[in-house]
């Protein structure tokens, strides 16, 4: 596993994204292994932990996903600050017209991953925060029409740094490792301070 990379209960799992976080989505298939760039992923159900992630039918990540069968897995992973330039690299260089993509931004971007334990060439990338294996719940209309993929968490693995005690603690770790949150081109906004509320007793 990554350095820093702890276990997370499954249900604590929907509060990695609860803050609406740019993610990494990697896939495998075929001796074939790469990654994108998310910004539109979301939390969907806490036990057992599920999320929604668009994939545009253009990218590679997608169509290697697709072609595990219906129920593929893929993982996400969360960058951060300190990989801005990564994921920028990740989200505008395709696989489908460079072949070489992963190959080419480790030399050119940093970018380095492990495979998840149990499924070689499923990619875990090295420097995240945060760390989800997920399958697809198969849901034909909704990927045709909306691009729209459902999956269900199996796994997931967080930086202690940032996340212990079943929450994140940005405001006292080192700011190179906030999550990032896409604005438009390769401008993005960290996670910025904390703001506490009254206790309403609220589950998320
Ligand atoms: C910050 C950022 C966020 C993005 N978010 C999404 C997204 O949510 N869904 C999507 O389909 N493409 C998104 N993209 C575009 C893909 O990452 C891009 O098409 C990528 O080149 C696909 O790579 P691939 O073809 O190698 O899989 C995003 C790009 C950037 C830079």
């Amino acid at each position: 596993m990554p350095a820093h990379a702890r276990a997370v209960p499954a249900d604590r799992i929907h509060r990695l994204l609860n803050h609406g976080p740019t993610v990494l989505v990697g896939a495998h298939h075929g001796g074939q292994t790469n990654a994108m760039a998310a910004a539109w992923a979301c939390a969907l159900d806490f036990t057992p932990p599920k999320l929604t992630v668009v994939l545009d039918k253009a990218t590679c990540t997608r169509a290697l996903i697709e072609a595990e069968g219906g129920q593929g897995r893929f993982t996400v992973a969360l960058p951060c600050v300190a990989q801005a330039a990564l994921v920028t690299a990740l989200g505008t260089t395709s696989a489908v017209e460079v072949p070489d993509k992963m190959e080419r931004l480790q030399s050119e971007a940093g970018l380095r991953w492990q495979s998840v334990p149990g499924h070689a060439g499923l990619p875990l990338i090295e420097g995240c925060v945060a760390w989800l294996v997920c399958r697809v719940l198969p849901q034909p209309a909704l990927q045709q029409a909306h691009d729209l993929f459902l999956a269900e968490v199996e796994q997931a693995w967080a930086d202690e740094r940032v996340f212990h005690g079943g929450r994140w603690h940005f405001e006292t770790a080192d700011p190179a490792l906030r999550t990032l949150h896409h604005v438009a081109g390769g401008h993005y906004y960290a996670i910025g301070e904390p703001v506490v509320s009254p206790d309403r007793g609220t589950r998320a």
